[in-house]
């Protein structure tokens, strides 16, 4: 089960009424949708979109009670505006973006998304992709290796670990996250052995951004996404890594210096620690609101 995070810290952020025409940019396994549901049916709407087609199943029987009141929509969400005008909507009333993967992603050993869980390198969100984990980690070079490794994992020891990964591919093709995370172990294991982190996690995390292009998707959909909510709507976004963050923030604070925006949460809200305790993968979350001035 993916345990939606901050639940209710979104659905009372959000301001929902009855007959709300509400967005949930990644509906995954439905968790804050259906809250939303139950404020806004049955004459309210959401529009659910998520880019893993497998989800959008899952969260199909889900919600099923609530038939009529919903759509759902396979696509990236920097495709918004083509998806909202397809469905003649002409405002938003409520927007929520919460990033990243579901529990439902990270266990299907299918996907390799987890050193965990282990499976074919993959990491893609959407199976129709190009690209994936398998292509970055076997075919890039080390310096495009390096440099993703560093920009979007923040990983102090980029260098060695993409130098380790071309060592072991020359050798034979990287296959499984089992391989890679072992690899990674390999050149910095030692570097890590006081900290709680896992030495793989921060190279898993820039490949997954890669294969799936997720921080420049995120600013293209955010920024279309302000453009549909009307006067006094309302804009969620949860973050669960300081990248994603500074975008989520930077983008609310122009909006607000242009007098777009309305920033309700000066500091991002995170997770209790009774929320933390049943929900470890919480941990990180950061919830950020921002409210349509005019
Ligand atoms: C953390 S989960 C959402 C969980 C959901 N709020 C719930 O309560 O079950 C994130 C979902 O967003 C989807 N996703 C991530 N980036 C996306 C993008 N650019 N476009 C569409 N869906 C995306 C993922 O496939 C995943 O299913």
């Amino acid at each position: 089960m993916h345990q939606p995070v901050m639940l209710k810290e979104v659905v009372s952020s959000l301001n929902l009424k009855r007959d709300d025409i509400v967005l949930d940019a990644t509906i995954g396994g439905g968790g804050h949708a259906k809250e939303i549901l139950k404020r806004i049916a049955p004459n309210g709407r959401l529009i659910g979109i998520d880019q893993d087609e497998a989800a959008l199943k899952i969260v199909e029987s889900e919600i099923e009670s609530y038939h009529g009141s919903f759509k759902l929509v396979h696509d990236n969400f920097k495709n918004l505006d083509k998806i909202l005008s397809a469905e003649r909507i002409k405002y938003l009333d409520a927007i929520l973006f919460d990033l990243g993967i579901s529990t439902y992603q990270i266990e299907d050993s299918r996907r390799g998304f987890s050193i965990k869980y282990g499976g074919r390198l993959d990491m893609r969100m959407d199976p129709r992709a190009n690209i994936t984990a398998y292509d970055i980690v076997n075919r890039y070079s080390e310096r495009s290796l390096s440099d993703i490794i560093e920009r979007f994992g923040e990983e102090r020891f980029h260098s060695r670990i993409a130098r380790f990964i071309i060592g072991a591919r020359s050798k034979k093709p990287i296959e499984t996250s089992e391989e890679l995370s072992s690899i990674i172990h390999k050149a910095v294991g030692y570097r890590y052995r006081k900290t709680r982190i896992d030495p793989a996690t921060r190279t898993f995390q820039a490949i997954r951004i890669a294969v799936n292009d997720e921080l420049a998707s995120l600013e293209d959909g955010l920024k279309k996404a302000v453009s549909w909510l009307k006067a006094g709507a309302r804009i969620c976004v949860i973050s669960f890594h300081s990248l994603e963050d500074r975008i989520v923030k930077g983008l609310f604070k122009s909006y607000s210096n242009l007098g777009v925006l309305k920033i309700v949460t000066k500091k991002p809200l995170r997770p209790s620690p009774a929320e933390i305790a049943t929900n470890p993968r919480s941990r990180s979350g950061k919830l950020r609101v921002a409210e349509r001035i005019e």
